[in-house]
């Protein structure tokens, strides 16, 4: 059957021209953005200085999280945000309370159908610590990010407006489901289990030594090359929910000549478990020994940790540990191995059931 030319030229027409239109629309309307909850607690993302040269001697935790927000328009492109204050303070006072805080509070918001993902702006001296306890007692898949910065926001190429915007990204793209507590500066993302901060002032301090980043923020959109591979968030045994305290746990440095002071005082003033910086694997000092020993025999629960870094801290490798009963922190340095006894003397002081959760999480 012929088909009159005309009509089924225009008839094309009509086609290319529907398919365009809806093409079109399709560019027209806008991408449904991600609802983003800011959580606020201060550090120097939130400082300011005298002047714009000030990146050293500056006050952390001055800038409220609404300001912080304004002052970074970008963020309406990458997500809807609000913001709510926790806490302002400079991240050497994090305590144990505004974590339980900081858990709950995420907890419940990710429970909410409308909350896509938590960032969370804080002082860059604790946020390994920080990230290490939420990875471990966040109840959820959503994505949950930790920023700072290393310069305050009044400086020079302040670092603070990048990382949040780049944090926003993140904590609302589906890339970061369900990986865990995520830490993200100066382009880099790394995991909350294994990220520390490796330079007292420089913006790309944050690494994880050895094991390295899980990606890259780029393009205003994330890029994983790796995924985290202990448990966390959704998978974790920790329930903080009706916690309103933690068990006292405290940390004893290692060092040639130590002596048994600090150990001795930490327990004396009833610190339920001891971590030790140790030197090398978490080798304890001969004249140390007896001291571990007698904490062990009243009930502390001693856990070997090194101050070197990098590198696991295995069972009976210059220390006894099945004999002297005490447990080793496989990878977690010395302040992340505090968190994860301490939230495992919510559960249990049985120093097997403890070990195994060192080869968990
Ligand atoms: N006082 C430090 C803190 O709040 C400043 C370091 C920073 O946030 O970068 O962690």
């Amino acid at each position: 059957m012929f088909v009159d030319k005309r009509f089924a030229r225009a008839a094309a027409l009509l086609a290319c021209s529907a398919v365009f239109s809806f093409a079109h629309a399709e560019e027209a309307a806008p991408a449904k953005l991600p609802n983003v909850v800011i959580l606020a607690t201060g550090g120097t993302i939130a400082g300011t200085g005298a002047s714009t040269t000030t990146t050293i001697g500056y006050t952390a935790a001055k800038v409220g999280v609404d300001k912080m927000i304004e002052s970074v328009p970008e963020l309406k492109k990458a997500a809807n945000v609000r913001g709510e204050q926790v806490v302002q303070i400079a991240s050497e006072s994090m305590t144990n309370d505004v974590w339980l805080k900081l858990a709950k509070r995420v907890n419940e918001l990710l429970a909410q159908k409308d909350v896509d993902g938590v960032v969370i702006t804080h002082g860059t001296d604790t946020i390994e610590e920080t990230a290490y306890f939420l990875d471990l007692t966040v109840k959820s898949k959503k994505p949950v990010v930790i920023v700072g910065s290393m310069r305050p926001s009044t400086a020079i190429s302040a670092d603070g407006p990048i990382n949040l915007y780049n944090a926003v990204l993140l904590a609302g793209s589906k890339e970061a489901v369900g990986k865990g507590v995520l830490v993200t500066l100066n382009d880099q993302i790394n995991a909350g289990r294994d990220v520390t901060k490796t330079n007292t002032s420089t913006a790309d301090t944050f690494k994880t030594p050895e094991l390295g980043f899980l990606g890259y923020m780029q393009d205003n959109k994330p890029h994983f090359y790796r995924l985290p591979v202990r448990k966390h968030t959704a998978e974790t045994e920790f329930d903080v929910s009706k916690l309103d305290k933690l068990p006292q746990v405290d940390i004893v440095y290692g060092y040639a000549n130590m002596n048994r002071v600090a150990l001795d005082a930490d327990v004396a003033a009833g610190a339920k478990g001891i971590v030790q910086a140790g030197v090398g694997d978490g080798s304890m000092a001969a004249q140390m020994l007896p001291a571990f020993r007698e904490a062990r025999q009243k009930g502390v629960i001693v856990v070997r940790s090194s101050r070197v870094g990098s590198g696991i801290v295995a069972r009976n490798g210059e220390v006894n540990d099945d004999k002297e009963d005490f447990v080793v922190s496989d990878t977690l340095n010395a302040q992340k191995a505090r968190i994860l006894l301490m939230l495992a003397m919510t559960k249990t002081n049985d120093t097997k059931k403890i070990q195994q959760m060192f080869y968990t999480y």
